[in-house]
């Protein structure tokens, strides 16, 4: 039987159209992070599975890692996430470098989902980090640097926000006002992490199941209905029931407060809006937690997510060095570009020239001549083997480059050849030796 066609499920082949869809994004991530003093790393495909077990928690062992065991009988993960491998790559060096640390990269990760829309089983992340800067000044750098990644695809605050929460703040909600033991605080945050993925009702009342207690989840409804910073603020007050209000404050709410007044000082007001319901599903986050969300109705999602960790480097022995990042998948990225028109066309192949030969005696001047253009950044096909000039236009139709030269014996033997600008359909007469000439007519037009 013939094997079949099509790609595992969840993965994807990427033919030239996709892959340079996908070049362009990655160039301008890396762009972005670049402009922004990030420094590129890369990791391995394969990690033992113990440094996801140590943290990333239990959904993505559980349910979504992709694990066997070798020939070593060492029990091995295909990457589902960045994070561990980059706190593991930190731990080697961070003693013997200044900080921070600002790293990013674009692996391709594999987790076990269902595929659907913005999911598969196969994706690339775009990963940013930092690690060691003062405290609030990480926070601030790293969602500016969401925001420019952003931007750099033309889109603006009409299309997408970043939904902020604080886990310290929520942290102190479940165990303060709220005053659930550690085990129901995970579930809640288990629960609220599946907010919006389901009804209204099944969600209200599986928060009753969990407060077990009106009161309880009177308070709950509350802090998942405040919107802003002055709300949580009047929340904070009216709900404290501690002997240190100033200092349960400056611990629990202060720095999320601090990066809500920096961003909006810097401009970035219109981005940015607090969410409760964002508290991230992997156990490392330890504050600040954020989500880039599509704001057009159709495509209600996450595009990235990520927030701040202070003690991962703890799981390799190493004091605490905190860190703050985030992942954006190339998947959501492409839809939320797609449903606001903000791909441009990567159907056809970028070729400044085509040159075609109609006999077999102006081979060696066409590839000489292609090899001289190449050696000064043109963008060259030949059209091999000769050809009539109804095949090379027919080809030229197809691949649409910017500029035509066709040759033949007479322009071999005069060395003298019509370079046709097919967008403008101006005829550039040129001296074949002239190839300084040839690169700037086809450089210098647009
Ligand atoms: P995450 O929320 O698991 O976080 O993933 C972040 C982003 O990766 C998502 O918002 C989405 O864009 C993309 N993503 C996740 N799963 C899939 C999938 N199955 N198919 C396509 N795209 C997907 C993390 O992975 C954290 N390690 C991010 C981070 C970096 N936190 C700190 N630094």
């Amino acid at each position: 039987m013939a094997l079949s066609k099509t790609p595992y499920r969840g993965t994807r082949d990427f033919f030239p159209e996709q892959m340079r869809l996908r070049n362009y994004i990655f160039s301008k991530m890396a762009e972005v992070s670049e402009l922004f003093a990030y420094e590129p790393y890369d990791g391995p495909l394969l990690e033992e599975i113990e440094l996801y077990r140590a943290k990333s928690g239990e959904e993505l062992i559980n349910e979504q890692v992709y694990n066997f065991v070798d020939r070593g009988e060492r029990e091995v993960a295909i990457r589902p996430e960045m994070t561990p491998t980059v706190a593991r790559m930190v731990a080697q060096i961070h003693r013997e470098v200044s900080k921070p640390l600002r790293w990013y990269a674009i692996p391709n990760l594999m987790r076990y989902e269902k595929p659907q829309k913005g999911r598969l089983r196969e994706f690339w992340q775009y990963n940013a980090d930092i690690f060691g800067a003062p405290e609030n000044l990480g926070d601030l750098e790293i969602i500016q640097l969401a925001i420019a990644i952003m931007k750099s695809f033309g889109a603006t605050n009409e299309h997408f926000e970043i939904l902020i929460n604080s886990r310290r703040f929520v942290d102190y909600v479940f165990a303060g006002p709220i005053n659930l033991s550690p085990e129901m605080t995970k579930k809640l945050y288990k629960l609220i992490d599946k907010k919006n993925k389901m009804p209204a009702e099944k969600f209200s009342a599986e928060v009753q199941q969990i407060t077990s207690d009106p009161k309880k989840a009177e308070i709950f409804e509350k802090y998942v209905s405040l919107s802003s910073m002055k709300d949580i603020e009047t929340f904070f007050k009216e709900t404290y029931s501690g002997a240190n209000q100033e200092e349960d404050f400056a611990k629990s709410l202060k720095p999320l407060m601090t990066l809500f007044s920096q961003l909006e000082s810097l401009g970035f007001k219109d981005f940015i809006k607090f969410d409760p319901s964002i508290v991230r599903g992997l156990d490392y986050y330890t504050d600040v937690v954020f989500e880039i969300f599509d704001k057009h109705p159709e495509n209600r999602r996450a595009i990235a997510g990520g927030g701040a960790y202070a003690n991962l480097l703890a799981i390799f022995g190493e004091t605490p060095l905190p860190g703050i990042g985030f992942g954006m998948g190339e998947v959501p990225l492409t839809d939320f570009l797609t449903t606001h028109k903000l791909i441009p066309s990567f159907a056809k192949q970028d070729v400044q020239l085509l040159i075609g030969y109609l006999d077999a005696s102006a081979e060696k001047t066409a590839l000489t001549v292609a090899n001289a253009l190449r050696s000064g950044g043109v963008k060259v096909e030949v059209l091999l083997g000769e050809a009539k000039p109804k095949k090379i236009f027919s080809h030229s139709d197809k691949k649409e480059p910017h500029f035509l030269l066709m040759l033949g014996s007479d322009e071999v033997s005069t060395n003298e050849v019509q370079l046709k600008d097919l967008k403008t359909k101006a005829v550039h007469k040129i001296n074949l030796s002239d190839v300084d000439k040839m690169i700037a007519t086809i450089k210098g037009s647009r």
